[in-house]
């Protein structure tokens, strides 16, 4: 499969936690929208925010445990979690994963699968500052400048094409907390337009 298609695209969101992306998204593609609707909300975590707001949007839901793969060396809780969610996928016929605060990581299998159709966002300006933490490691690294990337998932942690990057200054004062709202703020803009930026065409997965 590939974009643009001759209808609105199916999007399953992926979230861990509070779901501010995914309200993000929500906002920029209500269901009547011609480019996207989000058709699915998948989490690991039952208590996450991600869940009510899709809920309270009456968007289908789904949750199932997965541990982080450190805790489950054998690999089988995620491969459980991984073909129930793929019935999920095929049930909700799902065209693009978006993963927004997803905090584990796909088997090679998984992503495989998926080629060119799915999306992370990420807190700094990829390849700086990858994996856990990416405000603090900015932070300490002196660096005058961060932001976000929304970028095409491969099997790597944090790699793939660069889809779109939104820049903000980090000030002197900045703590850990404080670079982080300012650039959640700008991932808000820069994930609906990067699905946007796909969607139509605009951009191609070149893998
Ligand atoms: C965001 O900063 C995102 O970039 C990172 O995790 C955070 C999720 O926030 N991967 P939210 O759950 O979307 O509010």
């Amino acid at each position: 499969m590939s974009f643009p298609l001759n209808r609105p695209a199916r999007l399953a969101v992926f979230a861990s936690g509070r779901g501010s992306n995914l309200d993000a998204i929500l906002n920029a593609y209500p269901a009547t929208h011609h480019l996207a609707r989000v058709a699915l909300v998948i989490s690991n975590n039952a208590r996450s925010g991600a869940l009510s707001k899709a809920q309270a949007r009456r968007v289908p839901s789904w949750h199932h445990p997965f541990p982080p793969l450190s805790k489950d060396p054998d690999d089988s809780r995620r491969k459980a979690f991984e073909s129930r969610a793929k019935l999920q996928l095929d049930t909700h016929k799902i065209d693009l994963i978006c993963l927004a605060g997803f905090m584990r990581i796909f088997s090679p299998d998984f992503t495989r699968n998926w080629p060119g159709r799915i999306l992370n966002i990420h807190p700094s300006l990829l390849p700086d500052f990858k994996g856990l933490h990416p405000q603090r490691q900015a932070l300490e690294a002196g660096v005058t400048t961060s932001g976000c990337t929304v970028h095409f998932v491969e099997a790597g942690v944090d790699t793939g094409q660069t889809i779109l990057q939104r820049k903000v200054p980090i000030l002197t004062d900045d703590t850990e907390a404080s670079l982080a709202a300012r650039i959640l703020q700008e991932e808000h803009v820069a994930y609906p337009d990067a699905i946007a930026m796909l969607l139509s065409g605009q951009v191609k997965y070149s893998a």
